[in-house]
């Protein structure tokens, strides 16, 4: 999710490339550097915190480099630190380099190379790939060639670009998983991560393919693929203005966001499973400490707090841990009652939430474990657990959170897995487990193809005064999250709950015009959730049904039906269900006219009790 840019030609390059950063700065940074050349060498100048820091140093940079790369970090590998901020380069300063993604075997090359006498100067995956390529370079071959070897060496998600001490005026960069765009001038090419970076000096853009190098020089853009073979320089013309670009095309950030959601899951999932199926989780607790834990505590607010209530199901059901999940402004003065031999989990996608952070010093202060599962690296709840697990889903810039939520499902899952395996928890099939969230990216694009269905419902649902949001076991905790989007943006009161408490109350409430969205994507619970239908329609509900593509009991009795594809887990399938939620509360507000990445009264952060 970092920025990356690219420039080489007549321009003061420095200039250009800074001034790319600053387009890019709507994906979030906490760090920044550039690579130019200097004499005959590569420089480079970094610095952590906004990009405004590295503007300072801009006045000592000669003004006549007509080759620079650049980058805005947003933190995965170590913490936004001047030394890892990009560009970092190999063993002999040969060759510079930056990245966005990934590296997911960046531990067994640290070691491999370690072996051969590199040191390294960070803690990022980047700076080891760095060496991989000076490495192939060495050999004498020209830098496309050093970085299609080297490349085949890395696993993982990433686009890198590499300028090189030896070529002058010659950029290469790679596509594997991560965007890259080339810009197209006269006498001088660019190269972003971003098509805004390349508006204010050409609408001329060739997007990069996966596993493609492009070669750039100021007269020529040449692209081969992963065999060293030419392929043909496809050109595309952009007419977008430069805010639709920064959205990447999509009318609001909330949409972009849902959108990334496959690619979230694949992220929150990168390096952390290995080739054998098991999961590998670094920088957690050692094996030893989590036969020790005899009670979790999940501590939250908002959507994280309902990231919350799926670890909890999945904690108790898998791993028969007790786990209870708080609000964290509940807990913070709650006198809470803390066995000293329980782990708190704060969940958190800024790392920034006061109640979240009071309520984790409080844990400190008891002396009591405590695991972060955030995803902003380098933020207050980050750097004061004793352990940070990330969740690794880039900038969320849309107020109502959405690819957070399944990034945090998602690591709450590894998470558990992680422990059965340690345990060895019987009748815990780790394997198919990891085998259903490999294809969970797969099955959320799937679920994306509603979006033209859901669309044509909401302008059925969008003028209702209250709708209902109810399911049973893990539908309903997604149930939950679903209702939170719909007040958020939507602005129409809801309710929701199990839907076995219906008759316990909230049926009162049901009369001609109120909506009713039932989940209902796990097999065991549809009989009963069924019933509960029943019970709402009977009363003048309209009713729409979540459910999946093997389903032929809810479709019978719903209005709507939204069938979503099943995993082998329907714990997963619940998870899946959330894309659905989010796109009915996105349409909704949208017919209805509402601002939906600013939503009223909302904040992203809110750094106050
Ligand atoms: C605010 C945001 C929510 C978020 C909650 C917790 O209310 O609008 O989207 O879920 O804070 O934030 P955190 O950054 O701790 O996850």
């Amino acid at each position: 999710m970092c920025g990356i840019a690219g420039y080489v030609g007549p321009r003061n390059a420095v200039e250009v490339v800074y001034d790319q950063l600053k387009r890019l700065e709507y994906r979030g940074y906490d760090s920044a550097g550039i690579a130019y050349r200097d004499n005959g060498n590569i420089a480079v100048i970094k610095r952590a915190g906004k990009l405004s820091e590295l503007g300072k140093m801009l006045g000592e940079v000669p003004t006549d480099a007509h080759q620079a790369i650049a980058h805005s970090r947003w933190a995965t590998h170590g913490a936004p630190t001047d030394i890892n901020a990009h560009p970092h380069y190999d063993a002999f300063e040969n060759v510079a380099i930056i990245h966005n993604g990934i590296i997911e075997n960046y531990l067994d090359l640290r070691d491999e190379l370690m072996s051969r006498g590199h040191t390294f100067h960070s803690q990022t995956d980047t700076e080891i790939a760095a060496h991989v390529i000076g490495e192939e370079y060495d050999k004498g071959v020209p830098l496309e060639e050093a970085v299609r070897l080297g490349v085949k060496r890395l696993r993982g998600a990433f686009a890198m670009v590499v300028v090189s001490k030896r070529e002058e005026d010659k950029i290469v960069a790679v596509r594997n998983a991560s965007p890259l765009v080339v810009g197209l001038g006269e006498h001088e090419n660019l190269l972003a991560s971003d098509i805004p970076a390349l508006l204010p000096y050409t609408r001329r853009v060739v997007i990069v393919e996966e596993n493609d190098i492009v070669v750039l020089t100021p007269e020529r853009v040449r692209i081969v693929d992963g065999d060293g073979r030419d392929v043909p320089v496809v050109e595309q013309h952009i007419e977008w203005d430069i805010a639709a670009a920064e959205r990447g095309g999509y009318e609001h950030f909330m949409l972009k966001e849902i959108h990334e959601q496959p690619q979230v899951i694949r992220q929150a999932i990168a390096g952390r499973i290995d080739e054998q199926g098991h999961v590998r989780l670094e920088h957690v607790f050692s094996e030893h400490v989590w036969s020790d834990i005899d009670r979790v505590n999940i501590i939250a607010c908002g959507t994280a707090y309902h990231a919350g209530l799926m670890g909890k199901y999945l904690f108790e059901k898998l791993l028969r841990l007790p786990t209870d999940v708080y609000f964290s402004s509940e807990f913070r003065y709650g006198d809470p009652i803390l066995s000293p031999k329980s782990l708190a989990i704060f969940v958190s996608q800024s790392g920034e939430t006061a109640d979240t952070l009071a309520a984790l010093r409080l844990c400190k202060e008891r002396r009591i474990r405590t695991l972060g599962i955030v995803n902003v690296v380098g933020s207050s709840i980050a750097r004061e657990c004793d352990r940070t697990i990330f969740t690794q889903a880039g900038p969320e810039i849309s107020v109502a959170s959405t690819k957070a939520y399944t990034a945090q499902v998602t690591v709450l899952t590894l998470l558990a897995l992680y422990i059965a395996q340690i345990q060895e928890t019987a009748g815990v099939r780790v394997k198919s487990w990891v085998d259903d969230l490999v294809r969970m990216p797969e099955l959320a694009e799937k679920c994306l193809l509603l979006e033209p269905q859901i669309e044509q419902l909401c302008r059925r649902i969008k003028d209702t005064n209250l709708c209902f949001f109810l399911g049973r076991g893990a539908d309903a905790y997604v149930a939950m999250e679903g209702a939170l989007k719909f007040k958020e943006i939507a602005y129409i009161p809801t309710q929701e709950q199990p839907a076995g408490e219906m008759k316990h109350g909230p049926l009162a409430l049901v009369q001609q015009g109120v909506v009713a969205i039932f989940g209902a994507t796990d097999p065991y619970h549809v009989d009963k959730t069924m019933s509960n239908l029943k019970e709402v329609q009977a009363r003048g509900g309209t009713i729409l049904a979540i459910t999946t593509e093997n389903d032929s009991i809810m479709e019978k009795a719903a209005e709507s039906t939204l069938k979503i594809p099943a995993c082998s887990h329907p714990f997963l399938t619940a998870l899946l269900s959330a894309i659905p939620y989010q796109l009915i509360a996105y349409h909704v507000a949208r017919l209805n006219g509402h601002e939906i990445d600013q939503p009223r009264n909302l904040a992203k952060s809110v750094t106050v009790e």
